[in-house]
């Protein structure tokens, strides 16, 4: 990570090495006023852009047309209904059609404002118009910042499946300004947490210890020490994408920490409304449980960390007792990772260290689900 200076405030540059893919992650406060130079060094030959925002992150996406029109693009701004319904056929469709009306190009860029759904949505619409277009993410909450706008994926649902609709298209660039996060509801703001957790757990201990260390700054998102934490959990998302950039050799795999499990919430447990975060964070704590089950978790002492920093951030640490098991395990088999309907985790060994682990029986996993009835 290089800290470069800038007119007045300091900015992080975080490299994603892809060779001709290569990009940089710009990280800093108050940037609004330098946009337009950052894409216009990015895309030199562009006329227009496309912003696209949801209903909350409109008022972010505004005022980034100014310093790009100043810099010589013509601008339009999709806005979509926020929500997870949002990645649908329809919804992009639409896109199609407002990159038409703007006679979009192959220089055009999507400018993705807002979390994770615009992204995916805004970006599988740049990964597909016209046989691509360029992709400008600005992850506007936690949960974006650290993972989502980094690593190319991007998707709609199927009606059958979350994501099942997708490609890999590698942004041009990702635009993180800290200050879009002043808006973002505290519940919101604590699902991103669990994620910058899960890197803590699967790359980094020194991340995971301080985040104990500043845990209570850090549960009102008021903590200086903030920003630098998305910077670190940009690095390591960085760095593996560098290393499985389509998840081939397995590496990109141990992103999807408590994510098996976090699905199965999410599909299951859809009319509580749990945040991604949400589930991922009963999810880890389940993948940990089923570590020390079956003997692979060889540092007992991290069950009780991890759930110690859960809680510290109000997040769930068990599924809800009246979620069916037996349709948690089938949601789990349909998941578009298991192989075979063979089930696979990213089980921890360590604090810092996981792997995949795909020789666990249903009775194992059927026993970890179990347990929160005895303990809730
Ligand atoms: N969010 C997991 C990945 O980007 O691979």
């Amino acid at each position: 990570m290089t800290p470069v200076s800038s007119g007045e405030s300091a900015e992080d540059r975080v490299t994603v090495r892809l060779g001709p893919r290569s990009y940089d992650i710009v990280l800093g406060r108050s940037m609004t006023a330098r946009f337009g130079l950052f894409v216009r060094e990015l895309l030199s030959q562009s006329q227009a852009a496309l912003l696209v925002a949801d209903e909350h992150t409109r008022k972010l996406a505004e005022p980034l047309t100014v310093p790009l029109e100043e810099a010589g693009f013509r601008t339009m701004l999709a806005v979509i209904p926020a929500g997870e319904q949002s990645k649908s056929l329809e919804q992009l469709a639409q896109l199609y059609d407002v990159l038409y009306e703007l006679k979009a190009d192959r220089r055009t860029p999507v400018i993705a404002v807002g979390g994770g759904v615009v992204g995916d949505l805004a970006g599988f619409a740049a990964a597909t118009y016209n046989r691509g277009l360029p992709l400008i993410m600005v992850p506007t909450s936690l949960l974006a910042m650290v993972d989502s706008s980094v690593g190319g994926k991007t998707a709609i649902n199927h009606p059958r499946g979350k994501n099942l609709i997708g490609a890999f298209h590698q942004p041009k660039g990702v635009w993180i300004d800290t200050d879009h996060l002043a808006t973002l509801p505290v519940r919101e703001y604590r699902s991103g947490l669990a994620e910058v957790i899960k890197y803590g757990v699967i790359r980094d201990p020194g991340l995971f210890e301080t985040l104990e260390r500043h845990a209570l700054a850090l549960r009102t998102g008021r903590a200086s020490i903030l920003p630098s934490i998305i910077a670190r959990c940009c690095r390591i998302k960085a760095e593996v994408v560098e290393q499985d950039e389509y998840e081939e050799t397995g590496l990109r795999a141990i992103l999807n920490y408590g994510h098996t499990f976090g699905h199965a919430f999410e599909i299951v447990g859809a009319a509580d409304h749990w945040l991604h975060g949400e589930a991922v964070a009963a999810g880890m704590m389940c993948a940990v449980r089923l570590a020390q089950r079956i003997g692979y978790l060889e540092d007992d002492s991290l069950l009780a960390r991890q759930e110690q920093l859960l809680q510290a951030f109000e997040l769930p640490i068990r599924p809800l007792p009246h979620w069916d098991v037996e349709a948690l395990l089938a949601a789990m088999q349909r998941d578009k990772k298991a192989t075979a309907g063979r089930l696979r985790f990213i089980l921890p060994r360590c604090l810092g260290e996981v792997g995949l682990v795909d020789h666990v029986s249903l009775a194992e996993v059927r026993q970890v689900l179990c347990e929160r009835r005895a303990a809730s």
